[in-house]
């Protein structure tokens, strides 16, 4: 929903677009209940796949299937009169923008506006969650593997580029490593680029706090040349400074685990 608020001249743009009917109201193209009723319901084709869901182990084909179907499934689960576009949502929030989604790999200019809306949701909300098959991954890893690393060719670009703002890689007053071995405090959020905030450096090469009077900064890391963000706690960030678009790279038909039927 924060995402849907954030773009809605988009979600009209889109939805007007997309129809085959002469004139959709505006009160109705831009109305983003759909848009929740569809998310809270998204994963109850996983209902009876609990057991799948925390299995510790590879999947077999048959059991991956059975995940993939759960689009469907979830679909069929809702009742009748349930509002159609929120149903759609259900069956279509696996679907990449490349056509490698499921159930139908349906192509990008058939997806509607919430669909991908709902993908980027579900797949940040699945990477930066712990399970019992995978470690819980960083904002910033994801941020960067949906808009500019491996993934990006998954989602509508506009819409990973609005989410990485909302959301932020690296968030007021998170303690970064810079390249010359000082640490920066970030102060300010850069517009243009989420991973260049401002900085005011406030700690020394051993990461002891300096005086007020040794304080630089703010800094902006957006035009600095040379200065870079090196780490934050325990893990190198220098993937961020890598687009490393795999365009060609094949994309596997079985997903082996619930994470990987959700992220990407
Ligand atoms: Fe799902």
């Amino acid at each position: 929903m924060l995402l849907g608020s954030a773009v809605r001249e988009y979600v009209v743009k889109e939805r007007q677009r997309q129809t085959t009917a002469r004139a959709l109201r505006y009160d109705h193209v831009i109305d983003l209940v759909p848009l929740g009723m569809g998310a809270m319901f998204i994963d109850l084709g996983m209902t009876p796949l609990r057991d799948l869901q925390n299995a510790d182990r590879a999947l077999t084909e048959e059991e991956a299937n059975l995940l993939r179907q759960h689009p469907l499934a979830g679909a069929a689960a809702l009742p009748e009169g349930f509002n159609s576009v929120a149903k759609m949502i259900v069956r279509t929030h696996h679907e990449n923008l490349d056509g490698s989604g499921y159930p139908d790999a349906m192509p990008a200019d058939q997806q509607h506006i919430f669909t991908r809306i709902i993908r980027i949701a579900d797949a940040y909300d699945a990477a930066t969650a712990q399970h019992v098959y995978k470690e819980a991954k960083s904002p910033a890893r994801v941020i960067w593997e949906m808009t500019c690393g491996p993934f990006h060719r998954f989602f509508d670009r506009n819409l990973v580029r609005v989410l990485a703002r909302l959301i932020q890689p690296f968030w007021i007053g998170t303690k970064l490593r810079l390249s010359n071995g000082q640490y920066g405090v970030v102060v300010k959020y850069n517009r243009r680029n989420p991973f260049a905030p401002d900085v005011v450096i406030a700690f020394d090469r051993e990461g002891q706090p300096l005086a007020k009077s040794e304080l630089v900064g703010p800094v902006e890391l957006g035009n600095e040349r040379t200065l870079r963000i090196q780490s934050c706690g325990d893990e190198d960030l220098s993937f961020i400074y890598h687009v490393t678009f795999m365009d060609d790279a094949p994309c596997p038909a079985i997903r082996q685990s619930l994470f990987e039927a959700a992220y990407p």
